[in-house]
């Protein structure tokens, strides 16, 4: 467990999941100025039969976040790149490399990499072994539970803890499923009894709640979240809050600098149309978390101010009478 820490008042070790295209580097270190997570995972890094490694490993920052670790998570099937890319990662003082055995996508997959890895548990045993040998830091893996169906759910999770890694995270849905059906956490639950390693469970937290009843129900040892804390930047503070017997009460001001650090972050020359777009399509998520927010949605993301700031006077005020800041 010494990888996974608990935090005062028993809450568990809260992670920021990896979000290729939503939760990309901006949003991460707008993340970071809310802060309540206690590590937070890249996107992954794909590494394809071809590639360059040096080249690729620059765009890993370890101290994108600071203080707050970012673990780096990379794909690829190929035993010596990716043995190559751990070791890139590691130099560029990586706290823990994750191997992604969950991408859905046909590009990864047709290539045997990311979910392709479930068809094969041998398969995968030797990628994160290759990973494990590569490298002095810890070295984990990020599940779905199966390819086409879960036929060999226990096969892949023995396998993953036979390679040496660290601790598995499992995302309980078959590549197959995509997003659709809700996550099966009976399956977390499962993988809880099956292995000694530590299990990190994700899928499906929105609130609070959610959080709590998944580490009832499947006695996991941490937690992931990815889309609740696009919808709710401030949820892991309130898991923290109701651990210590408290309500968290997000602020107006944290609010008002998570939207201007991701906006800075935007290059000098990006045009403002697409800055404020961009600010759009975060916020769309945002407006998901309450009926109150929902019926403002059409005014604000169909606002037609031209540059960022502008619309950011508009929009905040609107934003903070739904989200109830203090
Ligand atoms: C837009 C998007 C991009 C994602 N990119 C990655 C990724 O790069 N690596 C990965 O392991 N999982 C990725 N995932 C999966 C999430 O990390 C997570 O496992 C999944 O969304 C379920 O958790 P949630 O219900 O808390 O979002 C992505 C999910 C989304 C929605």
């Amino acid at each position: 467990m010494g990888l996974l820490p608990k935090n005062s008042d028993g809450c568990p070790y809260l992670i920021l999941a990896p979000m290729e295209g939503v939760g990309d580097s901006w949003f991460r270190v707008a993340m970071a100025t809310i802060g309540g997570f206690d590590e937070g995972v890249r996107d992954f890094l794909r590494v394809p039969s071809n590639a360059h490694v040096p080249s690729l490993a620059v765009r890993y920052l370890a101290s994108e976040i600071a203080p707050i670790p970012l673990a780096a998570q990379i794909m690829g099937s190929d035993l010596d790149l990716m043995a190559e890319m751990a070791k890139a990662m590691e130099a560029r003082g990586a706290p823990r490399i994750d191997l992604n055995c969950g991408c859905p996508s046909n590009t990864v997959t047709g290539r045997g990499a990311g979910s392709s890895l479930l068809k094969d548990p041998d398969f995968l045993h030797d990628v994160a072994s290759a990973l494990v040998k590569a490298v002095k830091i810890p070295v984990t893996a990020k599940l779905r539970s199966g390819f086409d169906d879960t036929s060999l759910f226990k096969e892949n999770m023995l396998a993953a803890e036979a390679s040496g890694i660290a601790y598995v995270t499992l995302h309980p849905r078959t590549k197959a499923e995509g997003y659709g059906p809700p996550a099966n956490w009976g399956l977390i639950q499962e993988a809880k009894k099956l292995l000694k390693i530590p299990v990190v469970g994700n899928g499906d937290i929105l609130n609070v709640d959610d959080a709590l009843r998944m580490l009832d129900e499947t006695g996991c040892d941490a937690l992931m979240i990815g889309r609740g804390s696009v919808i709710n930047p401030f949820i892991f503070h309130e898991i923290k809050a109701r651990f210590a017997g408290s309500d968290y009460r997000p602020q107006w001001e944290q609010m008002v600098r998570f939207f201007d650090v991701y906006v800075r972050q935007m290059e000098e020359g990006v045009p403002e149309r697409t800055k404020v777009n961009k600010v759009k399509q975060l916020m769309g998520f945002l407006f998901k978390k309450n009926e109150k927010l929902l019926s403002m949605r059409q005014s604000i993301l169909t606002a037609d101010q031209k540059e960022v700031g502008q619309f950011l006077e508009y929009a905040l005020p609107r934003l903070a009478e739904g989200l109830d800041l203090a």
